[in-house]
């Protein structure tokens, strides 16, 4: 069978991942996928750096002409950001090709640009690692769970803050500590705003109420409280009431009187929150994630993993990666985004 041509957008921590596996795991790829997955080549910022596992003729900082070249079928976005990266999708997409994409930022800020083209194309569009790294979540929610009503999606999605609060909480230690502890050991990034004010928490719970409730819903909707102003006194406080502080992510339904199914509109909101010990999200240790949903005929489920890091990020890629080629050697597609339902996000204080 001829290969199915990748074009690789980023080479940072999850993309140097993502190559490596396409490498490593070359052979059963081609198996499960019945084409080879061959890199057709990696878009990069600044080409002064070595690249593993990328043979330097592939590296190409001209990523538009990559992407809209007539030899490549597949599309890994890895940049991250709102452009250069929604140009490129959208470029991707218009040129026929799958894209797979880890981009919360941009599907939270502008999901409903990138879900019309992929429409409007016919184009093949998954998007697992935005949410929860190698948790699969966004598939059950588009996939499984799409005959059902989902009313409520609850949890932790931002390892970084997990582990920081989850060292006040064993250690006592302070906030500027327990950040510093998670900067070096890779969790935080250099800039830990977008962890710490809860904007990454935010965009992922915009993601997850847009696919739980079928409405659009943007991070700019999301109420959100960070946990800069957690102090180790109130984790200590919690602590003496058989609690925890958890920085939770939750997407509710908000039930209608009048009993309309669709219910009166949707409450997305970011802050954190005490919980007791005994409360299953209170066991989520270190950079962990854990995400309940509940549906009316589903009942409560409960996913639970690695939500941040290179390989269980790149894992995410990989099974978009080879969900896309299927299609494509099927002739197929994907699940098509419809966000049909229009409820209002409602403000606090008006659930
Ligand atoms: N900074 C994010 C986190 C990475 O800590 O969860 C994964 O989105």
């Amino acid at each position: 069978m001829k290969p199915l041509r990748v074009a690789l957008l980023g080479c940072g921590t999850v993309g140097t991942e993502v190559v490596r596996l396409l490498d490593e795991q070359a052979d059963d790829l081609a198996a499960r996928v019945g084409a080879p997955l061959e890199l057709a080549g990696v878009a990069v910022r600044r080409l002064d750096r070595a690249r593993e596992h990328v043979a330097p003729e592939l590296v190409t900082t001209d990523a538009m002409s990559l992407v809209t070249r007539d030899d490549v079928d597949l599309v890994v976005e890895v940049i991250g950001g709102i452009e250069p990266a929604r140009s490129l999708i959208l470029a991707a997409m218009k040129t026929g090709k799958s894209v797979v994409t880890a981009n919360k930022a941009l599907l939270a800020e502008d999901g409903a640009t990138i879900f019309a083209a992929a429409r409007e194309y016919g184009a093949d569009l998954y998007y697992e690692a935005a949410v929860a790294g190698a948790i699969p979540l966004l598939r059950p929610l588009r996939e499984s769970l799409v005959g059902d009503h989902v009313h409520k999606v609850l949890g932790i999605v931002n390892g970084t803050t997990n582990y920081i609060l989850d060292q006040m909480d064993t250690h006592g230690a302070s906030f500027t500590d327990a950040l510093e502890e998670a900067q070096s050991l890779g969790y935080a990034e250099a800039d830990p705003t977008a962890d710490v004010e809860g904007f990454d928490a935010a965009a992922k719970a915009a993601i997850l109420a847009q696919l739980a409730f079928h409405t659009p819903v943007t991070a700019a909707d999301v109420h959100r409280e960070g946990i800069t102003e957690v102090t180790a006194a109130d984790v200590a406080g919690a602590k003496a009431m058989d609690s925890v502080v958890k920085l939770l992510a939750i997407c509710e339904r908000i039930p209608d009187p009048d009993g309309r199914n669709g219910g009166r509109g949707v409450s997305v909101r970011v802050y954190p929150a005490m919980i007791p010990r005994s409360h299953p999200l209170a066991s989520v240790r270190e950079a962990y994630n854990a995400v309940f949903v509940e549906a009316r005929s589903a009942g409560s489920l409960m996913f639970y993993g690695a939500g941040a890091g290179g390989a269980p990020t790149a894992s995410a890629v990989l099974g978009d990666l080879v969900a896309v080629a299927r299609n494509r050697v099927g002739g197929t597609r994907g699940p098509v985004e419809v966000t049909y339902a229009e409820l209002p996000v409602l403000p606090m204080g008006e659930t």
